[in-house]
């Protein structure tokens, strides 16, 4: 089955073994499905809120992967039962809001504060919010990615619930999380420094409409001032 640039490279980072991964959000099960076939030592499991497309992803698994291992529950991402499985944990939550995303690490987070879990995000919008959540919940990084697909940008990041106050020895492996990302600003390519350049600028111009509205309200909360937001994104050096 054919899957978008942007699901071919979340399956790509999943570099370590899990014993169980969790596509989450996973509407028709493009990722999961590749990934029985590229992680075929893994549990995954399909998620998602939505009966009628759990029940098609179940017929579909059933048709075409009845040797692999697999499993579909139809649920709040917020309610995952991790506990009911032992092992390594990978959590990939794609393709929905970052204000949404940080409701659900926020849940598993406190439902499951002694696991060491990770999690692989790439959030429609909000990420300056998101990567301020993960670095309040003292999240590790372990890669980011900036793709461009369909002219959307869209920060991949691999991130690990185990805090470095957990374990400090893993320093060197587990990075800290910047607020406007650090990797995604490097290009190994023409090609890429043009995805970082556009990214970088829609970016800013968005936050400078953002701080335009906010100054012309008569009104102006902190919330909406986010001006430290455009001074984090200038000082970006590439
Ligand atoms: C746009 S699809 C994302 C599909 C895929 N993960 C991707 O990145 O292309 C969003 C999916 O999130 C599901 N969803 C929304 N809220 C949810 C929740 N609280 N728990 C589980 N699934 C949810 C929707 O039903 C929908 O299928």
């Amino acid at each position: 089955m054919k899957i978008s640039n942007r699901l071919q490279q979340i399956e790509k980072m999943v570099i370590s073994q899990y014993d169980h991964i969790w596509d989450c959000c996973c509407d028709h099960g493009l990722l999961g499905f590749a990934l029985l076939s590229s992680q075929a030592n893994s549990k995954v499991h399909f998620v998602d809120i939505v009966a009628e497309l759990m029940a098609d992803v179940e017929k579909k698994l059933e048709r075409f992967y009845p040797n692999s291992v697999w499993k579909t529950h139809c649920l709040d991402v917020a309610k995952l039962p991790l506990t009911q499985y032992k092992g390594k944990h990978l959590i990939i939550i794609a393709g929905v809001g970052g204000d949404l995303m940080i409701k659900f690490i926020e849940a598993i987070h406190q439902q499951h504060k002694n696991l060491n879990i990770d999690f692989l995000l790439c959030p429609v919008h909000h990420q300056f919010s998101l990567r301020q959540k993960l670095i309040k919940l003292d999240f590790t990084l372990k890669d980011e990615v900036l793709i461009e697909e369909n002219r959307r940008f869209y920060e991949i990041l691999l991130v690990s619930s185990l805090s470095e106050k957990l374990d400090e020895s893993l320093d060197k492996k587990h990075n800290k999380i910047s607020a406007v990302g650090n990797k995604i600003w490097q290009s190994t390519s023409s090609k890429q420094a043009e995805v970082v350049d556009k990214y970088l600028q829609k970016t800013i111009s968005h936050y400078q409409r953002i701080q335009q509205g906010s100054l012309q309200a008569t009104l102006k909360s902190k919330e909406n001032n986010v001006q430290h937001i455009i001074d984090a994104y200038r000082a970006i050096k590439r």
